[in-house]
């Protein structure tokens, strides 16, 4: 049994990245005040819709621009009246002539795209909009669904180890979709340069009973057994974007045709606030019964309440690794996900930190480039599981 590598209680996440700041529907003709990687940012639609981030301190005595109000493109700081405009430069300055040039105050990076407003903390010359996170089901229309954000009193990486190893759902969230069943076993991970996946089919089973429903929505006859999946795809520093769904056994599914079945795609991508805390932005979206509005609420709402469960985990465990700094972490075959997208995140702090820790597990990431790990169910899961092999 391996010891996690040490940086895996290190709370560090690269600057150099796009993270989203904030869905498009909380933007808007105000000022929204939000903490990302430590960084306090105000954010505003300008009267074109066009969004800005910046800096929520005022150049003169630093009182939060979010407590100023918007004139125009611009904001006005709610103290003595200074205003900035979308670059951060101030334009006003109330009983003088002329402007100090210096007086203005960060702006930073910023970029609308498949329904989040992305900030870029780090280096501005380096922000290319290319790089920002494939969530691109949020908005396509062929794919219809909603989500929200929640706030988790964790840091990121936390969050990330949740989503990368869907074995919890057995235990955190007994009482909605976690079933002792075949669901908990078997699955492969892989890994490329950019991406970490974590693949389980689980064939020849058992609706479970949301699924169910859903296929029968769908196809308007009562469903029989099915193969049912579910595909994380991991992209460093912090998206997480999850394929599951079910189609009638024998319908195709694993060998690629899943056009008989229902596909859904849990999007989720989390942003640092500071240490020990992040906004968890997600959403649930699907390729069928689009126009239907009763599905997308239906789908947000449960999903909203299993993402509670892992809250109240997750803000447990942080308290718990706060409160033991001496005691490290260890990877057991249900990590080979989490331990690939650390890895991965590493590797992009590496580049940013001369920490030796940081450069070591890179190293190690780069040295195993295209491994695969199989994790097969034991006769011991079968047993307590009551599974069959
Ligand atoms: S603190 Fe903003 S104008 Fe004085
Ligand atoms: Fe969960």
């Amino acid at each position: 049994m391996q010891p996690a590598a040490d940086t895996f209680t290190l709370p560090d996440a690269p600057l150099n990245a796009w993270y989203a700041a904030a869905y498009d529907v909380e933007l808007g003709r105000r000022l929204l005040a939000r903490r990302i990687l430590d960084h306090n940012v105000v954010m505003y639609r300008r009267a074109d819709g066009e969004p800005v981030a910046l800096e929520n301190a005022c150049w003169h005595r630093l009182l939060p621009l979010s407590e100023g109000a918007l004139e125009g493109d611009n904001v006005a700081c709610g103290y003595h009246g200074l205003v900035f405009n979308p670059e951060g430069r101030c334009v006003f300055m109330p009983s003088q002539e002329t402007i100090n040039p210096a007086a203005r105050v960060r702006s930073y990076p910023v970029v609308e795209l498949h329904r989040f407003i992305w900030v870029w903390p780090g280096d501005p010359a380096l922000a290319d909009p290319a790089l920002v996170p494939d969530l691109h089901w949020n908005s396509d229309p062929a794919w219809a669904g909603d989500g929200k954000l929640i706030h988790v009193d964790c840091n990121y990486k936390l969050v990330i180890d949740n989503l990368m190893d869907l074995t919890h759902e057995t235990f955190v969230h007994s009482s909605s979709i976690g079933q002792r069943s075949i669901t908990e076993v078997p699955f492969e991970v892989t890994h490329g340069p950019n991406s970490a996946t974590v693949t389980r089919w689980m064939i020849d089973v058992e609706p479970p009973p949301v699924w169910r429903a859903q296929l029968e929505l769908k196809t308007g006859v009562p469903a029989g057994r099915v193969d049912r999946w579910q595909i994380i795809h991991f992209e460093p520093p912090s998206t997480v974007s999850i394929e599951v769904g079910v189609a009638p056994h024998g319908s195709g599914a694993p060998e690629g045709d899943r056009s008989a079945g229902v596909n859904g795609r849990v999007l989720n991508t989390m942003t640092p606030e500071t240490e020990r805390s992040c906004h968890y932005f997600w959403a649930f979206v699907r390729d069928y019964a689009l126009g239907d509005q009763r599905t997308t609420t239906l789908f947000r709402e449960s999903v909203a309440s299993i993402f509670a469960e892992d809250e109240h985990v997750l803000a447990a465990q942080q308290r718990a690794i706060d409160d033991h700094p001496d005691k490290q972490f260890y990877n057991l075959n249900i990590d080979g996900g989490a331990m690939w997208a650390r890895r991965l995140i590493d590797r992009m702090v590496a580049r940013e930190l001369p920490d030796e820790r940081y450069v070591r597990s890179a190293e190690q990431s780069l040295a195993a480039e295209g491994e695969r790990i199989n994790v097969e169910a034991t006769a011991a899961d079968a047993e307590r599981l009551g599974i069959k092999l």
